[in-house]
């Protein structure tokens, strides 16, 4: 198929611009230059059109660029006041979308924390509940991503450039996780009988660490960065079991898998588990920076002094969340049932896809968080780093953001409104592309 996309030096020389003043951080995949987007579509800054299978990592879950209610409510905010130093002064935008927010979550909860990153939502989360406990020790999991900044870098196990002459690291100890398509301990869900989870308890918990030294352990429902994997239906029940039984907390990153994108608010309630502190951001502003870091009620309050944040509840912020919050409220029903069966529809191709062709190795996913994992062949399972990257690019040129996610998975994150003729060209392209590096490889 002849490239739909017209890339000239416009792009090129933005990026050479860009490569000077800019440290590195992680843009390599292909020449996307964002200029405009809106709904299902984002457009580059020579006027290409890409349907979006990205939302800008799970930023824009109601739509690229938000809705238009969302977008007047940010307006009206900034002629009125932007800024309230809320850690300092009071305000009442932000009590009441805390007390909206507050509504979403289980009962029982709770108090929350505002920040402006998924990050700080996580440090914010190490801090309290090592108040709550007075203990020191977390646990993560390898293949775990909470961040960047040194307390949550401590947590993330993704890939070791993140960590690498960043330590020495405080307190953590890393477990596998329940990554059954590439089992460590080389077994088959059911029949394994949980091995993974019986390792936590014989090995680090035994050996390693006292487990009532250990203050939260950290999960993300959907492991995100690390590859969109997606855990056995009852396995945090086991890990719940873990922290109840030994005091700690069970802190529950939903940066990137809450705020609708499973199917429901919160990636953990598919799990039929509760945790004692929840991380939120990416989604929760709809477009603009912010953390949110929620606690059981029972946990009590923090003393006053020992946390906050400059622009935690930041007006614009709050106001762009309030109005994306109402827009969920309001149409709850209709998006639990759209990213079900939107992602019932796309599992059913990615499946397809992964019966039809060799490099597709595992097909995977909850509600709209759904991943391809490539692999030079399946009985090897050997990671397809470059097949990913052949795939990724022939999809860009041909009018499809995707974005990598652990070492050769491609995710699949629509707009939760994203239109089905949309997906359904969206997945054209990417079949397109996955069958064209198949033929190559
Ligand atoms: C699960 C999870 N936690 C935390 C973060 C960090 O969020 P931020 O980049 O806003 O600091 C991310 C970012 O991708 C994430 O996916």
């Amino acid at each position: 198929m002849a490239s739909k996309i017209k890339i000239t030096g416009k792009t090129k020389r933005i990026i050479e611009r860009d490569k000077k003043v800019f440290l590195t951080t992680t843009r390599e995949t292909y020449p996307f230059v964002a200029d405009r987007g809106e709904g299902d579509y984002s457009y580059d800054v020579e006027g290409n059109r890409f349907i979006d299978f990205a939302s800008y990592i799970s930023v824009y879950n109601m739509g690229v660029n938000a809705n238009k209610g969302i977008r007047s409510a940010i307006k009206q905010q900034v002629d009125k006041l932007m800024h309230s130093a809320f850690t300092d002064y009071y305000s009442e935008l932000p009590v009441k979308f805390g007390e909206e927010l507050l509504s979403m979550f289980p009962r029982g909860f709770g108090k929350l924390f505002l920040s402006n990153s998924g990050t700080e939502a996580n440090e914010a989360a190490i801090k309290f509940a090592q108040l709550f406990t007075k203990r020191s020790y977390n646990l993560a999991f390898y293949g775990a991503f909470h961040g960047r900044s040194k307390g949550s870098l401590a947590l993330t196990a993704s890939r070791y450039v993140q960590r690498s002459h960043f330590g020495p690291f405080s307190n953590t100890i890393h477990v596998p996780f329940a990554y059954c398509y590439r089992c460590p301990f080389n077994q088959t869900y059911p029949g394994c009988g949980f091995a993974c989870v019986d390792y936590i308890k014989k090995y680090p918990l035994a050996k390693e660490v006292n487990p009532k030294e250990v203050s939260a352990f950290f999960v993300e429902p959907v492991q995100g960065e690390g590859g969109y994997v997606v855990p056995p239906k009852d396995y945090f029940k086991e890990i719940k079991r873990i922290t109840d039984d030994n005091g700690m907390l069970l802190v529950a990153d939903e940066v990137q898998s809450g705020y609708m994108r499973t199917g429901k608010f919160l990636a953990l309630d598919n799990f039929g588990v509760e945790a004692d502190i929840y991380t939120m951001a990416k989604a929760l502003g709809a477009g603009l920076p912010l953390g949110a870091t929620v606690v059981r009620k029972s946990l009590g309050d923090i003393p006053s002094g020992s946390h906050a944040s400059t622009f935690s509840g930041n007006l614009v912020s709050v106001s762009a969340a309030l109005a994306s919050l109402r827009y969920v409220k309001r149409n709850r029903k209709r998006l639990e049932k759209e990213a079900r069966e939107k992602g019932r529809h796309i599992m059913k191709r990615l499946k397809e896809m992964e019966e039809s062709y060799e490099i597709v190795g595992d097909a995977r996913g909850l509600g709209l968080m759904m991943a391809i994992e490539i692999v030079k062949d399946k009985k090897s399972k050997a990671f397809g780093v470059k097949e990913r990257e052949r795939i990724l690019e022939d999809a860009f040129y041909n009018g499809l953001l995707l974005l990598p996610a652990g070492d050769s998975s491609i995710r699949i994150i629509p707009p939760i409104t994203m239109s089905k003729p949309s997906i359904e060209r969206g997945l054209n392209v990417l079949e397109n592309a996955v069958k064209k590096a198949d033929q190559d490889g």
